[in-house]
């Protein structure tokens, strides 16, 4: 699977503004990672990640933090953008190669959209996150331990949240410093 040829690439991106299709502002993002064609930068404000994930697809991409045995365990936001529009989905892994959503889990959806974009082969969501929600399944992330972060999307114009992914890969991150290593997942 090309997705566990890893060349992580730590970057920081202070000062950097953004502004969605929507003309919504976006965050400025402190960190960001890239994993092969796939960026993950966010930023800690108070209690909220502010994530912005751009892959070369134009069909799903996503992000789930601290799994425990393969795809379960950890909190998923997946999304894609079809005809100019966002979709996005909160989900939790509750097998070790599948995920659901919270809300047919008993709980509820946690992310705010902010915005995205699907431009030459190119898709972009920015969303936020609480690092501790209500809903159990969600987790609390701790900005200064090691966050395991999954990063995946799906193939070209597939946009459908059960389409496996084309291209994932697992990374150790410390969201507080922006530090990241390979999580060999
Ligand atoms: C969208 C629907 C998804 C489907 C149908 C799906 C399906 C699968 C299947 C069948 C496997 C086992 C075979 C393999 O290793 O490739 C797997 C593994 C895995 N998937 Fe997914 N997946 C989905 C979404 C995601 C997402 C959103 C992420 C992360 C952001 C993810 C991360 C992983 C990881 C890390 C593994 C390896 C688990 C291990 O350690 O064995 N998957 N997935």
């Amino acid at each position: 699977m090309n997705g566990k040829k890893l060349s992580c690439v730590l970057a920081t991106v202070g000062g950097f503004a953004l502004l969605a299709s929507s003309f919504v502002a976006a965050a400025d993002y402190t960190h960001e990672v890239k994993a092969q064609k796939m960026t993950f930068a966010w930023k800690v404000n108070g209690d909220k990640l502010e994530v912005k994930l751009v892959a070369e697809t134009t069909g799903w991409l996503a992000v789930g933090f601290n799994p425990t045995d393969g795809m379960k365990g950890a909190n998923y936001i997946l999304g894609y953008v079809k005809e100019g529009k966002v979709t996005l989905t909160d989900d939790f892994g509750d097998n070790p190669v599948g995920h659901k959503t919270d809300e047919k889990l008993g709980g509820t959806e946690d992310v705010t959209l902010v915005g995205g974009t699907e431009q030459d082969g190119t898709t972009t969501i920015e969303f936020a996150i609480p690092l501790s929600s209500a809903d159990a399944n969600d987790g609390k992330i701790d900005v200064n331990a090691e966050t395991v972060v999954l990063l995946a999307y799906g193939p070209a114009d597939r946009d459908s949240f059960k389409t496996k992914h084309k291209f994932r890969t697992g990374l150790k991150v410390n969201l507080s410093t922006g530090a990241s290593s390979e999580a060999g997942i």
